[in-house]
């Protein structure tokens, strides 16, 4: 307990090949996938993670057969309405990054309703990754700090690191300390590139409808086991 990341971050793959592995339609695993959230959810509000980010949607994937983005669109505003009440118990507040404005009106509602619900909890930040992709998201940062350029309001030679960070949609949270990523896939699929520069990669063969609890303990517990040298050599760290 003395070393919990403080910021879990989730790639939930494997929903389509899990389905399919029951003789079911893509959709059923995505179904089943809901109850994976609740798990890792529970679980790092009870451990006393802060953060944790979930990989729901990616720009890339509006590529899928139309049948199945729809379904998942509705399951998403489905979920969303349902779980309000239990993210207000446990006091977990809700946050979505990614290209929102792009979403269909009724996910957005419900999205935005979700957000604005449960703004003043403060135990745990549970972030949606909705329609996201990391380089939209560095294109972004790149123009809006372009257009305060322009505005004369910034120089580029004070453009650093720092805001550079603070123009991306991450900028209020702590970069992620453990990435999991489900489902035995070895990629990074687009997901907050920027912000996984030191962030330790965990991967698992298990698929996300089937990920518990305790696939998370062995994350966290592999997390805990690993020496973050940050570029430094063992024996600074360990001294
Ligand atoms: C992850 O599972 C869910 C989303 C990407 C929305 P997949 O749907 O990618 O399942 P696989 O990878 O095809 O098995
Ligand atoms: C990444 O999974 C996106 C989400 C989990 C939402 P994909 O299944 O879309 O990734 P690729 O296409 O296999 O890399
Ligand atoms: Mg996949």
């Amino acid at each position: 307990m003395k070393r919990l990341p403080s910021h879990i971050a989730v790639i939930m793959d494997g929903n389509g090949r899990w389905a399919k592995q029951q003789g079911q339609p893509r959709v059923y695993g995505h179904r089943h996938g809901v109850e994976s959230v609740r798990q890792v959810t529970e679980a790092c509000a009870e451990l006393g993670v802060p953060w944790l980010t979930l990989y729901a949607f990616s720009t890339e994937n509006w590529a899928r057969p139309r049948t199945e983005v729809d379904a998942l669109m509705s399951l998403l505003v489905e979920t969303i309405k349902q779980e309000i009440d239990t993210l207000n118990k446990n006091n977990i507040r809700l946050q979505a990054i990614g290209d929102l404005a792009q979403l269909p009106s009724s996910t957005l509602e419900a999205l935005q309703f979700a957000i604005d619900n449960t703004a003043a909890n403060d135990r745990m930040t549970l972030v949606l990754a909705l329609n996201y992709s990391a380089r939209w998201e560095m294109v972004r940062a790149a123009r809006l700090l372009a257009q305060r350029c322009v505005d004369g309001q910034l120089t580029p030679d004070a453009i650093d690191e720092q805001s550079f960070a603070a123009a991306l949609t991450t900028a209020q949270m702590p970069d992620p300390e453990l990435l999991i990523r489900t489902s035995g896939e070895l990629r990074i699929s687009n997901f907050l590139l920027w912000q996984l520069a030191y962030t330790e990669l965990y991967f698992t063969q298990v698929f996300w409808p089937e990920f518990r609890k305790t696939h998370l303990y062995r994350a966290i517990l592999d997390f805990q086991g690993r020496e973050r040298r940050f570029g430094k050599i063992s024996e600074q760290i360990s001294g």
